[in-house]
């Protein structure tokens, strides 16, 4: 190997949105879940991350930015990925250049990593989630990694549980697994993003700012004290997650409305049976949060009881953002001329602004 090479792999993976919740671990270190859960992954056009990884015999140390400035690789997390993907390296060969990688160089090359979010990073829109299945992502490709996206996907989870779901396009399942190494644990897709395409999804961002209790913390505290996530975990997930596998196979939207705003609602109730309570809706820093959180949830409720059928679901994750999937194009623009006369972005209702997703698949951009 000559010293002057660097050679470079980009990812883009987007982030995804539950809609059958992830809260609370059996493992802390291994992140194993209480319960499965289901998600729906978004178009990389408004949320996800693009991560270059690169090697090179002149680094002289793994080094990560994020967002231009160089964080720390320190933590478990990192490590628990980078060593995994490591251990599956295999041989890279790049002719043209006259590279050669032997899977036994792997272990003294160091890494360069420059990870980008096209949203704010940590603010309840699921950051950690595309941004750790990129880096597995892109480091697989590079490192010639022969597991497919379920493997990387258990790998993906070390990183950050979310994470896992991130690998795939469409609906996407985190299977909780039983084995205590957490080799089950992994995600696999029900359904590609082509198989419902009529669905929209609106994010309206209430706050960009850090969310003050972070999902980690937030959901440790709920398993060390809330008896309503034991109850959660094991009588009402399981039954749950068969019906919205079945909704969202037969693209039943009213059993999948109901299913995913009765889902969100009990996560939240779990944050509030949670010892000090946990409020992830409301936002101190912004005056108004409640009464829009509070005029979507009975906007969308009345709304769906007045057509006879649903036209929205709402699902909110660990802070004020609300995620509306509306049933096709027509209710998508209803509700969005609603909320705009209603929250106007920047008026002082202090919303910042609304994303418009849509369902994609993984992309491989290099
Ligand atoms: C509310 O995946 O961020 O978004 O595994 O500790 O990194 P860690 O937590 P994280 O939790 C996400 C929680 C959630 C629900 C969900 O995405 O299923």
């Amino acid at each position: 190997m000559g010293e002057k090479w660097v050679l470079m792999k980009t990812a883009q993976t987007p982030t995804n949105i539950a809609v059958i919740k992830y809260w609370g671990k059996r493992d802390e270190t291994l992140i194993l879940p209480v319960n499965d859960s289901i998600s729906v992954t978004l178009d990389p056009a408004h949320l996800c991350t693009t991560t270059t990884v690169a090697v090179s015999p002149a680094f002289q140390q793994d080094r990560m930015w994020l967002n231009g400035k160089e964080m720390s690789l320190s933590g478990g997390r990192y490590q628990n990925c980078l060593r995994e993907i490591r251990k599956r390296a295999r041989e890279v060969e790049d002719k043209e250049r006259g590279i050669k990688i032997e899977k036994k160089d792997w272990e003294k090359l160091h890494l360069h990593i420059a990870s980008y979010n096209n949203f704010p990073t940590a603010a309840g829109l699921a950051s950690s989630a595309a941004g750790f299945a990129c880096l597995v992502f892109a480091l697989a490709k590079l490192m010639n990694v022969s597991e497919d996206e379920s493997q990387l996907s258990a790998i993906a989870r070390q990183g950050s549980g979310s994470a896992c779901r991130s690998l795939f396009g469409g609906f996407v399942k985190w299977i909780m697994g039983k084995e205590d190494d957490g080799s089950d644990s992994l995600a696999v897709q029900l359904v590609d993003e082509k198989h419902w395409e009529d669905l929209f999804i609106i994010i309206a961002v209430v706050s960009s700012r850090q969310k003050e209790t972070s999902s980690t913390s937030g959901m440790r505290e709920s398993v060390e004290t809330s008896s309503l996530l034991q109850h959660r975990a094991k009588e009402v997930v399981p039954k749950r997650t068969i019906q919205m596998e079945e909704a969202i196979q037969y693209r039943d939207f009213a059993s999948f409305a109901k299913l995913a705003c009765a889902d969100s609602n009990q996560f939240h109730a779990v944050c509030l049976d949670t010892l000090p309570p946990i409020f992830y809706m409301n936002d101190t820093s912004h005056r108004q949060v409640l009464v829009y959180i509070c005029w979507i949830i009975s906007y969308v409720e009345k709304w769906n009881r007045s057509e006879g059928t649903p036209q929205v679901a709402y699902t909110f994750d660990a802070g004020p953002n609300a995620v509306l999937i509306a049933r096709d194009r027509k209710a998508a623009a209803q509700l969005i001329q609603r909320l705009l006369f209603y929250f106007p972005p920047k008026s002082d209702t202090d919303l910042d602004s609304y994303l418009l997703g849509d369902k994609t698949i993984l992309k491989d951009a290099g």
